[in-house]
């Protein structure tokens, strides 16, 4: 892929958020596993997580929305320099706001939900009635960098209520009969949530 690495280093200089390359490897390797192709990204920053995917597993496509006007126009000019736009579709919207309808692609195997912390549960509630029913949803971050198992000595009060609100959805989703959930401690601690059959 071009500049693939620069990409990368370019995104950890100027502090914007993407996916821990131990992370990903661990998303592509369950998707291979599970034969899947088509996925809904939640958050798509300037692209690096849905060109990964698409360059990394066969016949793969993501369709993938961004609420951040200068990420988005970033992303689409690295998605269009990798002649990628047939395998990934992006949307400038509030992933909240954004009308379903509006979506291309179908028949999604997989729902990533790499957004706004404090809003995973709605973007789960919204979004994974879309998910086949052998898919699954993969959730990043939740053990914000270790301080979810540590949250009374959290010194700073917006990052404590973030943590707080991410706590709330991890405890949610493990107690949600409708769902089976495996964690696994990998980058920064990921979840595979499935729809548990009856
Ligand atoms: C962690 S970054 C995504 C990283 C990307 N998935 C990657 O690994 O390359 C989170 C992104 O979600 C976007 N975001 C936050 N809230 C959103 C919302 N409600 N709808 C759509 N995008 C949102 C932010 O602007 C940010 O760029």
């Amino acid at each position: 892929m071009k500049y693939f690495k620069e990409l990368e280093l370019s995104a950890i200089n100027r502090n914007i958020p993407i996916m821990q390359r131990e992370g990903l490897e661990f998303m592509i390797n369950v998707f291979k596993e599970n034969n899947y192709h088509c996925c809904l990204e939640i958050g798509s920053a300037i692209g690096y997580s849905a060109m990964m995917l698409v360059s990394n597993i066969a016949d793969f496509k993501v369709e993938t929305i961004e609420l951040n006007d200068e990420r988005y126009l970033e992303a689409l000019e690295n998605i269009s320099d990798n002649n990628l736009k047939d395998q990934i579709i992006i949307h400038h919207d509030d992933a909240l706001q954004f009308e379903i309808n509006n979506l291309v692609l179908n028949n999604f195997d997989c729902l990533f939900i790499d957004a706004a912390k404090a809003q995973y549960q709605k973007f789960f509630e919204k979004y994974m009635p879309l998910i086949s029913s052998n898919g699954i949803c993969i959730v990043d971050n939740l053990d914000f960098h270790g301080m979810i198992f540590d949250i009374d000595n959290i010194k700073n009060r917006n990052t404590k209520q973030l943590v707080k609100k991410i706590k709330r959805f991890k405890d949610w989703i493990f107690d949600n009969e409708q769902y089976e959930v495996t964690y696994h401690s990998v980058g920064d601690g990921i979840c595979v949530i499935r729809k548990r059959v009856t």
